[in-house]
């Protein structure tokens, strides 16, 4: 099992070859390309990295708060370790997705999987600029939060809450109390795939009390030589429960039980999540 840490990182470092254009993509909606998709040359390290039981963000979390027969919406569906659970308890399952590489990995496990092919609808876009024209029983983010700056969160939560009907639960993850991460680098993880060797390092600068900059580095070795070095940075915007929960509230999404805030794991390293429901008239 992964050290504790590597938990904590694994869903909030993700790949970009440039920050200020992660930024620009939320803000703007403009198409992810090749050159500007933080995930456009990763998907495979991605699934390779989570490919445990106790992976973040957790599958057993978000597919266990499905309602019965639910139309879903998972924004940033990424390549679809959350919505393949998801997709096995809902009736629909739509999944909002803004980086091609992603898309087209979740497009391939559908395609070998027949039995939610009518189920599942794959779409391009960026929240929170989406509009679906339709409304669902739950929607929930993994593991994308971290992706928003604080300053759109509440045309975000608007955006999530015009696409809920009424009594319909909203689930996400990465709201979290401790600071913005600083760390030397340091090794989080590694996989063998035949004769090579991966080896996931982070390394992680505090820009601001919520806000980090974020570099994964991810290592080769074939027969114990290095062979491949191919090094990531993102920016990484922390979301703390209490603003978190009023921006929820003044969308109109109030919390589920209790004060909202959920554990989504057992882990000490436990991704903070809220779940909340739009009230019924
Ligand atoms: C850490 S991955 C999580 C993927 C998936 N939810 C999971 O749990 O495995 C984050 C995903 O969210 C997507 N994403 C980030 N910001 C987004 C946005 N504003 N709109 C749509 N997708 C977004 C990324 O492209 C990436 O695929």
């Amino acid at each position: 099992m992964r050290p504790a840490a590597a938990n904590a990182l694994l869903p909030t470092v993700q790949p970009t070859q440039s920050a200020h254009l992660v930024g620009r993509i939320v803000s703007n909606g403009a198409a992810p390309t090749a050159f500007n998709d933080p995930y456009a040359f990763t998907p495979g390290y991605y699934d390779l990295f989570r490919a445990s039981e106790d992976a973040l963000p957790s599958v057993s979390f978000f597919a266990g708060l499905t309602p019965p027969d639910a139309d879903a919406l998972e924004i940033g569906s990424g390549t679809g370790r959350l919505a393949l659970a998801v997709a096995g308890r809902a009736r629909t399952l739509t999944c909002l997705e803004r980086s091609p590489t992603m898309r087209a990995v979740l497009i391939s496990k559908l395609a070998q999987r027949p039995e939610m092919r009518s189920k599942v609808t794959v779409l391009q876009g960026t929240a929170p600029g989406f509009d679906l024209g339709r409304a669902f029983d739950y929607v929930y983010l993994g593991g994308v939060l971290e992706h928003v700056p604080p300053a759109e969160r509440p045309v975000l939560f608007a955006a999530i809450a015009a696409h809920l009907r009424p009594g319909g639960l909203c689930a996400m993850d990465m709201v979290l109390r401790m600071p913005a991460p600083d760390l030397e680098e340091r090794v989080m993880d590694e996989q063998v795939l035949g004769e090579c060797r991966y080896v996931l390092s982070a390394e992680a600068e505090r820009l601001g009390p919520d806000l980090s900059r974020l570099r994964q580095t991810y290592r080769t070795y074939l027969r114990g030589e290095l062979i491949a070095t191919e090094p990531t940075e993102r920016l990484h915007n922390m979301h703390r429960p209490g603003p978190v929960l009023k921006d929820l509230a003044d969308a109109g999404l109030h919390p589920a039980e209790g004060d909202g805030l959920a554990q989504a794991t057992p882990l000490p390293d436990d991704p903070g999540a809220v779940v909340v429901r739009k009230a019924a008239p």
